[in-house]
């Protein structure tokens, strides 16, 4: 496709975003956070409204329509997740609050199964907190070793790394498609392919990957895959955990409640089946309406296409951010995301980050939960821009502006 049709097509799909229409300080919103949370598409909005004006009523509990109804949209949902990320079945997925649910869960219930003293989990240098704390704690509860994988100065895994930390006793192995705090795209299938080898298993935080590329989970190979419904212009409370069948049905319930048993009595209890046996209490049903919306609005466009237009977006702000003097990438693996990590030489990123506030320009800065890549690199934090679907180059330029503005105030 060719870039005035990306540009022109891009620019129409901006409109379907009220929040983008909103003045910040007196200015226009220029929104570069799209990597904490993306904003939200009319049509995702109107489903969770509709659902509480017109359709609301719980899941599973009742024979009355409304039930029914909520009922039905819950599981079709789950078919519609399937599809997204290529599952082999819509069981397969289970609805969590978030990434961070969903890792929580399996580190839990993974290691409840299959780690015992001594084993070992690998994460690498560049996770998320939300894909480190839960492997300390599995490891704490299971007596395992917890080891870590190290990138190198560009911010790429070192897949030697990978392979001598690899042992018999590697159960599982944690790593994100693509890092939040500088954006490197991780080579997946390649690690697939060595971890399983290893006789052990890959959990993909893909948090930071599903709003971006397409999705394939069986391609991938991967074991655990687990996205953010308020990442893929879904609602917040929201997530996605893919998980091989086998894998999920030999690990215990992460909660107990109702909808995740099949019979109780004070003697014992038994469980249901995938997937409620992991969806313990009343559900998230308005959000799950409201990421039905938005896998529907990013498969209409279309990932592929969402890809192409955010690489030109990072190629064009990478470039011209090159040319400001004293700024510094963090990050500048061959293999990116919508991602750019920077510092300014002699300007906090804190200071940086309120200053462009009230120019209208929202960007994210500290150590975007990722302190320990931040140790690797010895910096403090970093200012960070990361683009959504309906960024354009007219933001680019805009934050361009405003922060040469910012860095002459300190020079
Ligand atoms: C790579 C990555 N993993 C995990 C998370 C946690 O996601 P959530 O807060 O939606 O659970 C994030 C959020 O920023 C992330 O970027």
């Amino acid at each position: 496709m060719d870039f005035a049709d990306l540009v022109r097509d891009f620019a129409v799909l901006r409109e379907d975003f009220p929040m983008l229409k909103q003045k910040m300080h007196g200015k226009p919103l220029i929104y570069l956070d799209s990597a904490a949370t993306s904003q939200k598409p009319q049509c995702v909005i109107d489903a969770i409204t509709n659902f509480y004006t017109q359709h609301y009523g719980t899941v599973h509990r009742a024979i009355y329509e409304l039930s029914l109804h909520a009922t039905k949209e819950y599981q079709e949902v789950r078919k519609r997740a399937a599809k997204f990320l290529n599952a082999a079945l819509p069981e397969e997925i289970i609805y969590t609050r978030g990434t961070t649910e969903s890792i929580n869960l399996v580190a839990f219930s993974f290691g409840k199964a299959f780690v015992q003293a001594g084993d070992e989990v690998i994460i690498t240098e560049m996770e998320h907190h939300s894909n480190i704390v839960p492997w300390q704690m599995m490891c704490e509860a299971r007596g395992a070793v917890l080891k870590v994988v190290q990138i190198n100065a560009q911010g790429e895994l070192l897949l030697d790394s990978l392979a001598k930390l690899l042992t018999k006793k590697t159960k599982i192995v944690a790593v994100a498609h693509v890092a939040n705090s500088i954006g490197t795209i991780n080579p997946i299938k390649e690690i697939a392919r060595m971890v399983h080898q290893a006789d052990a298993k890959l959990l993909v935080d893909g948090a930071q990957a599903a709003p971006h590329i397409p999705i394939d989970v069986q391609d991938l190979d991967a074991d655990f895959y687990v996205v953010s419904g308020h990442k893929i212009y879904g609602p917040t409370g929201i997530g996605l955990l893919y998980g091989k069948k086998a894998l999920l049905d030999a690990m215990p319930p992460y909660q107990g409640g109702g909808d995740m048993i099949e019979t109780v009595t004070f003697a014992k209890t038994t469980y249901n089946t995938l997937p409620m046996k992991f969806e313990a209490g009343t559900p998230m049903i308005a959000e799950v309406y409201g990421i039905g919306a938005a896998i529907d609005y990013l498969e209409k466009i279309g990932l592929e296409k969402i890809q192409h237009w955010e690489h030109e977006l990072l190629l064009y702000a990478t470039q011209v951010m090159q040319q400001i003097n004293g700024l510094h990438i963090i990050g500048t693996a061959a293999s990116k995301g919508s991602i750019i990590s920077f510092n300014v030489e002699g300007i906090h990123p804190l200071d940086l980050g309120t200053m462009l506030d009230l120019k209208g320009v929202a960007l994210r800065t500290g150590q975007h939960c990722a302190q320990p890549i931040m140790q690797h690199f010895k910096i403090g934090g970093t200012a960070r821009i990361s683009f959504g679907l309906y960024n354009s180059k007219e933001d680019v330029d805009a934050f361009i502006v405003a922060l040469k503005d910012v860095i002459k105030v300190f020079r």
